[in-house]
């Protein structure tokens, strides 16, 4: 039985796949755990408010008892009016032709007026997750027009990454994935990633001992997972959706409820070497509703060169977002 206030969840691209895939499981309790009543706010393109209203008569029909309302709405103002937590997924994804820089700014143009409306109307406890691609960049360019929240508060979803990781590790090794503890992606969201089997743990051992297989590790685990994104893509015909979804769930639920390892895309403070604002990937563990990036690591030559390449894309992505005064 339902005891709290109801929590405000708004998700931009609701129409679209992810959308599809996460809604009725925040509806459902999944996000929040099964005492907190949500109240589910739609942002979509005016083109799309209609598949949204048709997925609202769906989550009627679901008679979800945590279900508190749906709002539908083209206006981000609206949209983020009171929001405790902001999933940010719809996104312009590259079409045919595009430029890096076209993608860059065409994804302003949706993160830079969302985060104003953020900024304006968020409540004081806001957890923002970006998910639309490139997510650490948008992330970026939202929290850098949202000046009144804290920048903690937004964060870049890379949790895909580090349960597809999981699931190549457990796999390789014939054991269950919850025998697996510290993974940890660095970097961006992107084919640059770095999954890190020396910080994990399997066993009580190294996952990269725990494999013994150095070029299985190179060769294969690396780029299987960073470019995961895009093997879904070419055997699905559509990027990944029940699994983005399924992340996005699993980032916010461990943010709240607490974790003792995960990864997540926030805001650096300088730790690791990563340049202080870039919105990297980090080992953190999430304490008292807030997440904390994990100290005293040592890393080693192979993995700092990985690190840095990611990092190094970061502030190109930074720095061209900058010259088109995005930032
Ligand atoms: P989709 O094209 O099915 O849906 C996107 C939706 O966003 C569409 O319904 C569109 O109308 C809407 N939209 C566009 N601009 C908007 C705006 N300004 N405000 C509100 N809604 C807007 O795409 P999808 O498969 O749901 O993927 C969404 C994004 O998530 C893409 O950028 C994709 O690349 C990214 N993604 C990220 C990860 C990750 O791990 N970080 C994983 C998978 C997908
Ligand atoms: C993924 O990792 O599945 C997506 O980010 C791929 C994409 O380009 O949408």
């Amino acid at each position: 039985m339902a005891s709290k206030a109801a929590v405000k969840v708004t998700v931009t691209g609701a129409a679209g796949q992810i959308g599809y895939a996460l809604l009725f499981r925040i509806a459902s309790g999944q996000l929040l755990g099964p005492d907190t009543p949500v109240r589910l706010s739609l942002l979509e393109i005016p083109p799309a408010l209609k598949a949204a209203e048709g997925t609202a008569m769906e989550l009627d029909d679901c008679a979800f008892p945590l279900l508190a309302g749906i709002d539908i709405t083209d206006d981000a103002k609206h949209a983020f009016d009171g929001v405790n937590v902001a999933l940010l997924v719809g996104a312009r994804p590259r079409t045919k032709g595009m430029e890096r820089g076209d993608l860059l700014e065409a994804n302003g143009g949706i993160f830079k007026p969302q985060g104003e409306a953020i900024n304006a109307g968020a409540a004081d406890d806001v957890r923002v997750l970006v998910v639309g691609n490139p997510a650490n960049t948008n992330a970026l360019i939202a929290r850098s027009h949202a000046p009144d929240v804290p920048a903690e508060r937004f964060t870049a979803m890379t949790r895909l990454d580090h349960n597809r990781a999981l699931s190549q590790v457990a796999t390789k090794l014939g054991v269950s994935v919850s025998e697996i503890s510290r993974m940890t992606i660095w970097g961006n969201h992107s084919a640059t990633q770095y999954p890190d089997l020396f910080r994990a743990q399997v066993g009580g051992r190294s996952a990269a001992e725990a494999v013994g297989d150095d070029a299985w590790l190179r060769d294969t685990f690396i780029p299987t997972v960073a470019k995961r994104g895009a093997a879904i893509i070419e055997a699905r015909g559509a990027s990944s959706a029940a699994s983005a979804a399924n992340a996005a769930i699993d980032h916010v639920y461990d943010w709240v409820h607490g974790s003792d390892w995960t990864s997540m895309a926030v805001v650096s403070d300088g730790s690791y070497g990563v340049p202080e604002g870039l919105i990297s990937s980090f080992p953190v563990r999430c304490v008292d509703g807030q997440w904390q990036i994990i100290q005293g690591l040592e890393i080693d030559e192979f993995s700092r060169e990985r690190i840095d390449a990611s990092v190094g894309e970061l502030a190109e992505e930074r720095d061209a977002v900058r010259e088109l005064g995005l930032i």
